[in-house]
């Protein structure tokens, strides 16, 4: 199995840019009442939780500012660059491409649920000794599409893992150490 890029993982139906005209809709249609909210029920790195939400409120606007989560970051928000990039049911996916409406009754992974016991993940392990960071702004986005990759590709070439990372953006390293990172720890 070969490496996938995370151009955008999410279906048609669930994705805000594949869907912008249908939600557009949507948000014009609750513009009129922006007191409006939605309980939605999550699982977040282990952990249930219930807020009230604006349905017009994106993921990643939900994780930070409302869970406080600030792992996980925000750049262009376009899915373009990754940053955002949480796990949804197992899936890595740009967080900044959903309403957080639309994760209701699911389970979210962020960087900060990849620890456990005081020790770090294989993958953060990796990155740390390969030095696979510098200004470490991509790094939680990078780590989560890495570990996606050899989950479904347990043994994969610098070629698939360079296409495994293609929805993700590096302002600082070059990447070489970020593919020698995914490479050493797929090889843990
Ligand atoms: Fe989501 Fe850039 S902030 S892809
Ligand atoms: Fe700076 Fe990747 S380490 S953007």
């Amino acid at each position: 199995m070969s490496g996938r890029s995370l151009e955008c993982e999410l279906d048609a139906q669930e994705c805000v840019r594949h869907s912008a005209p249908r939600l557009a809709t949507r948000a014009t249609i609750t513009a009129g009442t922006s007191a409006m909210t939605r309980n939605i029920t999550l699982t977040i790195n282990g952990r249930k939780r219930t807020d009230a939400v604006e349905p017009r409120m994106l993921l990643i606007h939900y994780l930070r500012e409302e869970v406080g989560l600030t792992g996980p970051h925000i750049a262009c928000e376009t899915s373009l660059c990754g940053a955002c990039t949480v796990h949804l049911d197992g899936k890595a996916i740009k967080s900044c491409t959903m309403f957080a409406v639309q994760a209701d009754g699911r389970e979210v992974l962020t960087i900060e649920g990849l620890a456990a016991d005081g020790k770090l993940d294989p993958m953060q392990e990796a990155f740390w000794n390969e030095h696979g960071l510098q200004c470490g702004f991509c790094t939680p986005g990078m780590i989560m599409t890495a570990k996606q990759i050899i989950e479904r590709n347990p043994k994969p070439t610098d070629e698939e893992i360079r296409h495994g990372l293609e929805g993700n953006l590096c302002r600082c390293t070059g990447y070489q150490h970020i593919v020698n990172a995914v490479r050493t720890a797929a090889g843990k």
